[in-house]
């Protein structure tokens, strides 16, 4: 009795190996060009780096929604580099995925490689960054927001806060990574926005990279600098938030002595306006995972989809992020 249920349980092990095999085999050639082994579609997403809360919540997204929709994605972290991101859409193009997404570290120098992956048959979509590419048929689609709306807002805030100053308002930039396109449009937007008003004068401008230490440590450059800073307009929270401990350590009061303008809104930086340490954020949403996974389907059912979708961002003061914290889920 024990010899012959074994036998029935290995045949039904074999059975189940070769079922399995069979339709690993089945899917391989469905694939249609995708290397993911069963009818998954492979996306390859070549992220920018960690530099920002923003771009860790954007990653979080994107993972997160690769997951829920099914899809196989193959992550790289460029680490703000430009080659290394060139490096993983070759990688890419290489293993046949399905779609390749990617958000430029710095809008120039692509055509190259998207004429690769054009060449491949492979589908590109931009997602949060642009590029400068003429050809526009080197991608599908561009996801994200309006950084040049985002910098706007900004100044425009600032113009109405200081209509009744008398004396010149000595405003100092902290640009993101320079070349890429939220530093080129946010430095644009707000440029134009206070243009018509000379008592607004800004008096210094770097970058920060993005990022927490880069923002401390040109802020405090700025402080040397210049004895009289009125505004601190920081291109994203990270950066203001180093600011911060660059003012602190100055002796002054950040969003009293300075007042200090950002953008993104990710939680640290929306319980710094909260705090009253910060004065305006202008929101970049980082979630744009779901809406690129569907892009992802669309554009891998051969269907059209809109060359350009803008993400729905608003703005915050003080008062206002104390109401929206507590429901912040980045
Ligand atoms: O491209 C979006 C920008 O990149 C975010 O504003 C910034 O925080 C990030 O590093």
């Amino acid at each position: 009795m024990r010899t012959r249920s074994t036998a029935r349980t290995v045949i039904a092990a074999l059975a189940g190996v070769l079922l399995a095999g069979g339709m690993v085999a089945c899917g391989n050639s469905d694939t249609g060009g995708g290397s993911g082994g069963d009818d998954k579609i492979v996306l390859g997403f070549s992220q920018v780096g960690a530099e920002s809360g923003w771009r860790t919540a954007n990653t979080t997204s994107i993972k997160e929604a690769a997951g829920e929709a099914g899809i196989e994605l193959k992550f790289d972290d460029a680490q703000q580099k430009q080659e290394n991101q060139i490096k993983a859409i070759r990688n890419f193009i290489q293993q046949k995925v399905d779609v390749i997404a990617f958000s430029p570290v710095v809008e120039s120098g692509w055509d190259t490689v998207l004429k690769e992956a054009k060449d491949a048959k492979i589908p590109v979509i931009l997602t949060d960054r642009a590029v400068d590419s003429a050809d526009k048929s080197l991608y599908k689609t561009f996801l994200g927001s309006d950084f040049k709306k985002e910098g706007r807002l900004a100044g425009e805030w600032l113009v109405e806060q200081k209509k009744s100053a008398s004396g010149p308002v000595n405003i100092v930039e902290l640009q993101g990574t320079t070349g890429s396109a939220p530093a080129n449009d946010r430095k644009e937007g707000f440029a134009g926005a206070i243009a018509a008003n000379p008592n607004l004068k800004i008096i210094a401008s770097q970058s920060g990279d993005f990022t927490r230490a880069g923002g401390k440590q040109v802020m405090e450059q700025f402080l040397k600098a210049n004895p009289k800073i009125d505004v601190l307009f920081a291109h994203n929270d990270d950066m203001g938030l180093g600011a911060l401990e660059a003012i602190t350590a100055a002796g002054k009061v950040p969003g009293k002595d300075i007042t200090i303008i950002t953008v993104d809104a990710v939680k640290d930086g929306m319980q710094a306006l909260a705090d009253g340490k910060f004065n305006f954020i202008a929101e970049c949403s980082p979630l744009l995972g779901p809406q690129l996974m569907d892009l992802v389907k669309k554009v891998k059912a051969g269907e059209e989809v809109p060359a350009r979708i803008e993400t729905e961002e608003t703005t915050f003061t003080q008062e206002q992020a104390k109401e929206a914290l507590p429901n912040r889920k980045y």
